[in-house]
């Protein structure tokens, strides 16, 4: 039980509310009028409803919104394409059972419809937020003669039917608003598309802007997120009266509600009680990839790869020459053209499922009777298992492949007709994996029976040439570089070529006899603490790809050293730029890093967290995130590097408690310096002091602002609060900046670094926020406000390795 003055007063308040409440009704029959100004409020004073005027309109709508909430959040709109003037409109129920909106001439301006006439017709909202026309005897829900739920607007609530009622004809979709100031319906529409097997649509002006599905009998394919959480329910109602999808909240103390931006942005949202806000946990699109067709026929999409189309494995280019300009819309062919006699079939993986509005279906088929069927007819395409819930059912495809994407979770399997010939052309099994999870636990093995291989021999070994990429990774392996050439390649690791101390050792410079330049990471042998540091980065990285994420090249162990080669960045790391101090001058710095460059670099740092975070089928929390460990290749693009104290996650599990306390001062965050407790939100929290260094081009660490006392993140957010933030940016940087971006840079890094971690948003969403014009939520006090006092408080169990790198806690708290 909650004893504290805080929790009675809450207790108190509730007490109060069904008093205060109690004057207004939630049903009316024909003898009332709501008059501008009145509200009707839902039983248990979920939902009121009123009159309202959206932002700084002055035309009146009927609505309804949240009751407990207070930020006002209208989830629907009666007249929103007919507004009232001014405040003389009444909402009134009449026979023979519909609710009208009159202006003050009694004419009739919006009003619910009914096929069926009632003696005694009342209208009542409902707990859920669904308002109903039905008879006043007659509670039971299949005979209402109205629902606003058939009806919504741009928001979708727990309980709320999304489809299709083949019996009454109504599609229940959302469409977006106009404007925040017109509730008409916008250029966005969110809708159950059912051609062929049911899938989702979100249309802009009516052309397909993106798909979602085809329903998989647990989610709609392509989504992930969604059933992650355990606070819902899924329901999806197939049969010949309806197709019909909706969300049950099985807490139901948590409010959520789903919504489509005018700017075309489904997003989920729930309201956070302690902190008094709406909170995103899900946005489609997510990234490009979710861009309709965007790789067309046969053509799959991968947010990793840069670019993200590829052809399908058998598939090639149809116009290689559009493709490399990265118009991709053409789409792939078949290296071999099917003959349709003694086809074969290729499993591809990993994938959401192509647009499924040319298939057929048979409940009743298994996946062998499935093939059969798809052999017997020459213009299918292609077969899947229907329901996975059940483990039956076929699902044939009829037209070409389109839409396809990888997935780094929950993704589906399909089976893609072929000529029998590619058999051959494969070697031994005609079935591809992408990106499976199986693939994924090979892998790792496959890597650390190499590693502990090598490890084992300890002898000098001959360059292999390896190639790997991502889609291939099963006969990816990590070249081992020979120890001859690697002492030529730094010059004997002269200390001309010495680059710097990385995390566990010195890194060098060199350049392979074919001219690469490499840098070359040597493990100290003196070090026992680097030996676990080496292989974990060797672990890491060599599964990872992306464009935002430093590449590794190979390894080279020779004796008692032990080496990583990776791709040299001419640009070295990025505190060397950004803070050099004497090194650097302010205009060589501005040259180098400008503002376009600057906001590229935070852009390229959050998608490459991103990656690690979400998409990688790792899951892998960086925990060292800082300048110096981002380095910047010839073209200024930033690269993520040393994995040393990266840690992996599963699916479900998204934080964990580490005795061993390792990072840096100035980006780690509070709970997990002071108390151990890492997650990906203590990354979010480094990424955020990040950004206040690039914007300010000072460090956090060593920052002292000379009136308060105040760290970089203190300064930056007492700048924030008096709406000064512009005195944080750079002083080399001039006038010449892009305002908005900077703003918003500076206001997405205080985001990141509140103080508590729930508060921070994901890395999606920091991605999202960065890209897009939306309102940004406001910024709650940073963690390490006052940095020395709580840094005193847990320095004492801390001892200090190199001058700054590594810090180690022997004990948690
Ligand atoms: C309407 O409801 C009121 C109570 O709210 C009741 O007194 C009145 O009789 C009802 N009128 C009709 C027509 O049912
Ligand atoms: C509302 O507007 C109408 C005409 O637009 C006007 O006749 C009427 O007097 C106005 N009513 C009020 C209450 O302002
Ligand atoms: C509108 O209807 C109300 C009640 O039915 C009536 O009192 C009022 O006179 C009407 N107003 C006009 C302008 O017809
Ligand atoms: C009331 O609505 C009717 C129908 O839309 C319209 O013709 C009339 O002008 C409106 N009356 C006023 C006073 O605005
Ligand atoms: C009610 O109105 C809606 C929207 O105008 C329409 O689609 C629907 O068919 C109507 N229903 C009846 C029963 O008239
Ligand atoms: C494959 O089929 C396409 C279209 O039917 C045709 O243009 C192409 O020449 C065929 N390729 C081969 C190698 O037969
Ligand atoms: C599904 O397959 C079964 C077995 O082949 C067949 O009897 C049935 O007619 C099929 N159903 C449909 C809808 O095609
Ligand atoms: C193959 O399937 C297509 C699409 O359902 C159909 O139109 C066609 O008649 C079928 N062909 C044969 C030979 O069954």
């Amino acid at each position: 039980m909650n004893t504290s003055p805080k929790g009675f007063l809450l207790l108190a308040c509730s007490l109060i509310i069904p008093i205060i409440s109690s004057g207004a009704i939630d049903t009316i029959n024909t003898t009332h009028i709501i008059r501008d100004g009145d509200t009707m409020v839902s039983s248990g004073g979920m939902f009121e409803l009123g009159f309202f005027s959206p932002g700084n309109s002055r035309n009146r709508y009927v609505g309804i919104w949240f009751k407990k909430i207070t930020v006002r959040t209208v989830v629907w709109v009666a007249n929103r394409e007919v507004p009232l003037p001014n405040e003389s409109g009444v909402l009134k129920v009449m026979e023979p059972g519909i609710l009208a909106l009159l202006n003050d001439t009694n004419a009739t301006i919006w009003s619910s419809n009914t096929s069926r006439s009632v003696q005694n017709p009342v209208a009542q909202l409902l707990d859920s937020g669904n308002l109903v026309v039905r008879n006043a005897a007659d509670n039971n829900p299949e005979n209402f003669l109205w629902q606003s739920f058939d009806y919504p607007t741009d928001t979708f609530l727990p309980g709320m039917g999304f489809g299709w009622n083949f019996v009454t004809g109504i599609n229940t979709y959302l469409s977006s608003w106009k404007t925040n100031e017109d509730p008409a319906p916008g250029d966005y529409a969110y809708f159950m598309d059912t051609t062929g097997y049911p899938q989702i649509f979100m249309t802009k002006n009516k052309v397909e802007h993106i798909r979602i599905g085809p329903w998989t009998g647990l989610r709609f394919s392509g989504t992930t997120n969604a059933i992650e959480d355990p606070t819902y329910k899924l329901i999806m109602v197939m049969n010949e009266n309806e197709v019909n999808y909706r969300e049950e909240t099985i807490d139901r103390s948590v409010i959520s509600r789903f919504t489509l931006s005018q700017s075309g942005v489904a997003q989920r949202w729930t309201w956070v009680d302690r902190t008094q806000e709406w909170v995103i946990y899900l946005n489609v699109p997510a990234d490009n990839c979710d861009n309709y067709k965007l790789c067309g026929a046969y053509g799959s999409c991968n947010i990793a790869n840069s670019p993200s189309c590829e052809c399908l494995d058998k598939f090639v280019p149809k116009d290689p020459e559009s493709w490399v300009r990265a118009d991709w819309s053409s789409g792939c062919i078949r290296k071999t053209n099917l003959s349709c006699q003694g086809d074969v079939f290729f499993k591809y993986s990993g994938i959401k499922l192509p647009d499924a509005r040319h298939t057929r279906h048979n409940e009743s088929l298994t996946l062998e009777e499935c093939r059969a069927e798809c052999l017997r007819n020459c213009s299918c395409t292609a077969y899947t298992l229907l329901d996975l819930s059940k483990s039956s059912g076929c699902l044939l495809w009829f037209e070409d492949l389109i839409d396809i994407r990888e997935l780094s979770q929950d993704g589906q399997e399909i089976y893609i007709r072929m000529a029998a010939s590619e058999i051959d052309s494969e070697g031994k099994k005609p079935e591809v994996l992408i990106g499976s999870l199986t693939s994924v636990i090979v892998m790792v093995l496959l890597v650390l029976c190499l590693f502990l291989y090598i490890w084992k021999r300890r002898s000098e070994s001959k360059i292999r040439k390896g190639r790997y990429r991502g889609s291939n990774e099963e006969h990816s392996e990590l070249p081992s570089f020979s120890y001859s050439a690697i002492l030529k390649a730094t010059n004997y690791f002269s200390d001309d070529n010495k680059l710097g101390e990385g995390g566990f050792g010195p890194v060098y410079k060199g350049a392979l006899e074919d001219g690469q330049e490499i840098a070359v990471k040597r493990l100290s042998s003196t070090s026992t603490q680097g030996i676990d540091e080496f292989k974990n980065e060797v672990i890491f990285i060599a599964k990872l790809q992306h464009r935002n994420l430093v590449r590794l090249l190979g390894c080279c162990i020779q004796g008692e050293e032990n080496m990583l080669i990776y791709e040299y960045m001419p640009h070295k790391s990025l505190d060397v730029i950004l803070f050099g101090g004497h090194l650097t001058s302010d205009r060589k710095r501005n040259v180098l890093l400008d503002w376009p460059k600057r906001f590229h670099i935070i852009n390229g740092i959050a998608r490459g967290l991103l990656y690690l975070h979400q998409d990688s089928r790792l899951r892998i929390i960086h925990r060292d995130l800082k300048a110096s460990n981002i380095l910047l290749d010839s073209d200024m693009n930033p690269k993520i590097s040393d994995f040393g104290t990266a840690r992996s996650f599963g699916g479900n599990e998204t934080s964990a408690k580490t005795r061993r306390v390792v990072g840096t001062y100035g980006y780690m965050s509070p709970e997990y310096a002071v108390d151990g407790l890492f997650s990906v939100k203590s990354d979010v929290f480094s990424f955020g002091v990040l950004v206040l260094e690039i914007v300010s081009g000072k460090r956090n660490r060593g920052f002292s602002d000379s009136d308060y006392h105040l760290n970089l993140l203190g300064h930056a957010w007492t700048l924030y609060k008096e709406e000064r933030s512009l005195e944080l940016v750079d002083a080399s940087l001039g006038k010449s900046f892009c305002l908005p971006e900077v703003l918003r840079s500076i206001h997405v890094g205080l985001l990141c670094v509140q103080k508590k971690p729930d508060d921070r948003p994901s890395m999606s969403s920091v991605v999202l926020m960065l890209g897009n014009e939306g309102v940004l939520p406001p910024a709650n006090q940073p963690g390490f406000f006052l940095e020395r006092e709580v840094i005193a408080q847990s320095s004492t169990t801390t001892t200090t390795s190199t001058n700054e790198l590594t810090i180690t806690m022997p004990e948690g708290r």
